[in-house]
């Protein structure tokens, strides 16, 4: 395995490759990440991760410098799964002296993680950008754990002809079902304990939608009547979205629907989600 942490080094070092898998991440790896690289490594030759908090994609006010990192901890498990390639560049490398250049897609700005979060997408959108050119991949790996930058990364590799095959893959969960999540990590045991009602409050919009009920509104309570049960959950926002263009939907036709949520527990946010697969009717 190789870790190497400028652009020059690395793309001599990719150039002994021919088609590469690749899994872009922040660190604190967990077995959502691993997931990614897993699958990486079945379908291709060889594989790149890169661990780089981007501060770009941080607001002012939330966690950039608090984040949790331990590369020691990471390129151990990286080793172990076989990992060819590491990338591992410093702030400078990515935004030097002088950079000034940004990767902006509106309309993810106007709904959910977008518009919770302001600038976030144009921070991911860019710096994905820049390391799908850096590491020229084959393909790339993004966990369904975050629906909206799957959606962002796939339009901004279409928008601008990026020949990366984009590979979207399942959320990967704890036993009681939590979302892995590097934030987890933030959690005192008391939220933590709390914190698998975030997927059953899910869970229970997937059972009123497999009992028959369409009706977006009465989704959205079916998720908050959970949530609300659990005194230290507080709910930023409940979605039950059009899987493509996540706008809010009344009724779940035939694409079904994304259920989705962000809610902050403590200091901690968390957003997780799940598919309402269209039902075909034979
Ligand atoms: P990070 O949060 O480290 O996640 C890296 C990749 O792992 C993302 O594609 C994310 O969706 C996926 N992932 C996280 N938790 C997962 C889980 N429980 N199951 C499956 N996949 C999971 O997402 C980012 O970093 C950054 O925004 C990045 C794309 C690296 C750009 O900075």
């Amino acid at each position: 395995m190789q870790v190497l942490a400028t652009i020059d080094a690395f793309r001599q070092a990719r150039a002994a490759y021919g088609p590469l898998g690749f899994v872009p991440t922040m660190g604190y790896l967990h077995q959502g990440h691993l997931s990614l690289i897993a699958r990486a490594r079945r379908e291709c030759g060889a594989v790149a991760v890169s661990i780089f908090v981007n501060p770009t994609q941080f607001g002012p006010r939330e966690d950039f410098e608090r984040y949790p990192r331990d590369l020691e901890r990471d390129l151990a498990l990286l080793a172990r799964e076989q990992v060819d390639l590491v990338f591992v560049p410093s702030r400078e490398e990515i935004y030097p002296e002088g950079f000034g250049t940004y990767v902006s897609i509106p309309a993810a700005d106007e709904v959910l993680e977008g518009a919770a979060r302001p600038g976030h997408f144009r921070g991911v959108a860019t710096v994905v950008c820049k390391l799908l050119n850096i590491v020229q991949p084959t393909r790339a790996y993004f966990g369904q754990k975050d629906a909206q930058q799957s959606i962002v990364v796939r339009q901004l590799v279409r928008d601008l002809n990026i020949p990366t095959q984009i590979v979207v893959a399942p959320t990967v969960r704890e036993p009681d079902g939590l979302a892995m999540s590097s934030r987890n990590s933030y959690l005192t045991p008391e939220e933590r304990q709390a914190a698998p009602a975030i997927y059953r409050a899910l869970c229970a919009a997937e059972q009123r939608y497999l009992a028959g009920e369409r009706d977006g509104e009465a989704l959205r309570q079916a998720v908050i009547a959970v949530l609300d049960a659990e005194p230290l959950l507080r709910p930023e926002y409940v979605s039950v979205a059009d899987p493509l263009s996540l706008r809010e939907l009344e009724q779940v036709g035939s694409h079904g629907a994304l259920v989705s949520l962000a809610v902050r527990i403590g200091a901690v946010r968390l957003i997780d989600n799940l598919l309402l697969e269209p039902v075909t009717t034979a």
